[in-house]
């Protein structure tokens, strides 16, 4: 008698690192709950061999590769390898989670719809060439904003400018230092949007019509 067998078929996700990884062990902690569990990290990738982020990815059994610019001379190689790397293992959906290298069009459009990116401000405030790490935070606190947040959106061939996904907000405080509000941030929106983001993709609810997402 044939034993019907459900392979469920896992979104496959590339993770793109440079740093602590608090987004990368946002994903995994909502894989562990259930939330995601029908998601699966086969790769994380960074651009710098001491991003903490490989050592989680390496303490889970996850493969990692690192691919450093300044082994390339010309971008154009740096972005294939790059390529060479998310494609060595089966992707759906590419993820930047606090990736800070930048990328070329040729890269962006090879995964256009299928990559996404967290940003730690309410784009378009805040945000383009020279807008990470703290210094989107120390620009929200000169500026005096009451509010700033992190926005979850497609990448395409311009930083930070590809159609929003989700966007959570996020109350500045008067003691307020770069580094208490970037806390903030990822603890507030940047964990739990990425996540939801994520769960929109593998549920297929994300419809991109020119510029506008629409949730279904
Ligand atoms: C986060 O603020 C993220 O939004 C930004 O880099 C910071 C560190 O991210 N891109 P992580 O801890 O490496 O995920």
């Amino acid at each position: 008698m044939l034993i019907p067998t459900t392979e469920t078929k896992k979104l496959k996700l590339a993770i793109l690192v440079s740093g602590g990884g608090t987004n990368l062990q946002a994903i995994l902690d909502r894989i562990d709950d259930g939330y995601l569990s029908d998601c699966e990290i086969s790769v994380v990738i960074s651009n710098k061999a001491s991003a903490h982020a490989l050592e989680r990815a390496k303490n889970r059994g996850i493969p990692t590769a690192t691919v450093i610019r300044k082994q390339y001379q010309r971008a154009s190689d740096f972005d294939n390898a790059l390529a060479a790397a998310v494609t060595a293992h089966k992707t759906d959906l590419v993820v930047m989670a606090g990736f800070l290298a930048v990328v070329g069009e040729d890269f962006t459009k090879r995964f256009e719809g299928m990559m996404i990116n967290i940003h730690p401000s309410l784009i378009p405030a805040f945000c383009g060439t020279g807008f990470y790490g703290l210094i989107p935070h120390i620009k929200a606190l000169e500026y005096g904003v009451k509010v700033t947040g992190a926005t979850v959106h497609f990448v395409n061939a311009e930083p930070d400018a590809g159609p929003i996904i989700l966007q959570k907000a996020v109350n500045v405080q008067q003691d307020d230092t770069p580094e208490i509000l970037q806390q903030r941030v990822m603890k507030e929106a940047e964990w739990e949007i990425l996540p939801q983001a994520i769960r929109l993709y593998a549920d297929k609810r994300i419809k991109v019509e020119g510029r506008i997402v629409k949730i279904t």
